[in-house]
């Protein structure tokens, strides 16, 4: 499973980590790195629920998470170059979204440019002290090409994604936590501690039902209210087939803790 260049990719039972390893570049997102992250998606996208139940993503060393696109490689691109590049970059994190298992960013440096936009693209991010966020294309006479101008408003409100995405600005992770980009900063040794209490949480819970949960809010996101509802309900109702639902309800019932097998 470990036999890539650029990330590494492990696991303590179902939890999988996939680490960018490019310390010395600050883990900046080279082709390599982009064509290893797919190749790991798809495995993960082929596991079931007894080998796979969530995703970090996470950055090698103690000061970057990941410092955006290579820029070396930037630098090579023209117009008809870069076009389909972001959309690969795009369509690699769009396949975090698809995933049936909860994604978690544990930004524990500089998440900035394609880094950034990384953490955006995971379900939820957890930051250490000392993290940095930014999108500082425009100091490159560029704009965010892997979602950034799409996924920031969404997650932060327009007006301070433009303030962001206008003055290429660095933020704490303070202040990302402020204006919601981030769920919860712990010091920079507590992160790895606490994300996987969490992943424990989740654990416990029905792995099926935590699957429609993503799968609902993420389509949700860019629906009609009206629509969005019923395709809710819809999800709703299919779990109603599951062991696992009936298996919930009857333990509440029985006042026991439930006993989930992902069926
Ligand atoms: N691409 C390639 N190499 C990078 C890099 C990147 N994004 N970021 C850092 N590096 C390299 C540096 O070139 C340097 O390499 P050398 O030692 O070989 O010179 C090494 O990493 C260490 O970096 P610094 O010496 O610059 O470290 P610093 O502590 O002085 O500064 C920093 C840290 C502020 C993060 C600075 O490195 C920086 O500004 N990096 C670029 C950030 C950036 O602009 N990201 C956006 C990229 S564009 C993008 O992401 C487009 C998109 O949306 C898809």
């Amino acid at each position: 499973m470990n036999s890539y260049k650029s990330i590494s990719f492990t696991h303590e039972g179902p939890v999988w980590t996939l680490t960018i390893n490019r310390p010395k570049a600050l883990n900046a997102l080279s082709s390599e790195v982009l064509g290893e992250m797919s190749d790991v998606l798809r495995q993960l996208s082929e596991m079931n629920f007894d080998n796979a139940r969530a995703l970090i993503v996470t950055g090698m060393g103690e000061k970057s998470f990941v410092a955006g696109a290579d820029i070396k490689e930037l630098a090579d691109l023209n117009e008809d170059l870069a076009h389909p590049y972001a959309r690969r970059g795009q369509s690699i994190f769009h396949e975090l979204n698809l995933l049936n298992i909860p994604v978690i960013a544990a930004v524990n440096g500089f998440a900035l440019g394609g880094g950034c936009e990384l953490a955006l693209a995971c379900d939820f991010i957890y930051a250490s002290e000392k993290a940095k966020f930014g999108l500082p294309e425009v100091s490159l006479g560029l704009i965010p090409g892997f979602g950034g101008t799409v996924r920031l408003s969404r997650a932060v409100g327009i007006r301070r994604a433009r303030e962001l995405t206008y003055s290429g600005e660095m933020i704490t992770a303070e202040e990302a936590f402020r204006i919601g980009l981030v769920n919860r900063i712990f010091p920079a040794d507590q992160l790895m501690p606490e994300i996987k209490k969490k992943v424990e949480l989740i654990l416990s819970r029905a792995p099926k039902a935590v699957a429609q949960a993503k799968k609902s809010i993420n389509r949700a996101w860019d629906m009609e209210v009206e629509e969005a509802q019923k395709m809710e309900a819809e999800q709703f109702a299919e779990l109603f087939n599951t062991e696992d639902c009936r298996e919930g309800t009857k333990a509440f019932l029985e006042g026991r803790k439930p006993e989930f097998y992902g069926k």
